[in-house]
């Protein structure tokens, strides 16, 4: 049946990473989890990410046009559900490092990329957002944060 429950269980069935999409914006501090970020260009460097029409805290980071992303591990299960949850205190109780660009980063992720956005088009029920990559850092290696149908592993995955 093509419904829209099947529709995603299929695309859950693509493995992805998760990260933190965050701002220093005008009044206070936003961020969203995200498993839509993907590359897009080497040269520019541009990245991609789809955001819903129902997210709140997308318009807020929208409005300060750029954003941190902070790549999770294995050990920010946590901390994405935080990010995910609606009303949340996202910020609280945690130390935070900051970008060239004044964006909030966790400094343990397995890496971070300070962005300006360049295009945001609307696609359905989410926005296409393209953005340019101006800074990043590349940490230690590390475990990923695995999100494969619905749920969160690290390595090796647990799923089946
Ligand atoms: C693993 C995971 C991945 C997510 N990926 C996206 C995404 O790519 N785009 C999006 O708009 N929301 C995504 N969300 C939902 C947002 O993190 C968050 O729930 C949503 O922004 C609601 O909060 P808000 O009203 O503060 O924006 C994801 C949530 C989780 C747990």
């Amino acid at each position: 049946m093509l419904t829209q429950r099947s529709f995603r269980d299929v695309l859950g069935r693509f493995t992805t990473g998760v990260v933190l999409v965050t701002a220093r914006t005008e009044d206070r501090l936003a961020g969203m989890a995200a498993n839509s970020f993907t590359s897009v260009s080497l040269d520019p460097p541009l990245i991609a990410l789809c955001a819903a029409h129902t997210s709140t805290t997308w318009p807020l980071i929208r409005s300060s046009g750029g954003f941190a992303v902070t790549i999770l591990s294995d050990h920010h299960e946590e901390v994405c559900r935080l990010f995910s949850t609606p009303g949340a205190d996202r910020f609280a109780g945690r130390t935070w490092a900051s970008t060239p660009s004044g964006h909030p980063v966790l400094p343990d992720g397995l890496g971070w990329l300070d962005c300006r956005i360049q295009s945001v088009q609307r696609a359905g029920d989410h926005e296409l957002v393209i953005a340019e990559a101006v800074d990043w850092n590349v940490a230690a290696a590390g475990v990923p944060l695995i999100f494969h149908s619905g749920r969160y592993a690290g390595w090796p995955p647990d799923f089946l």
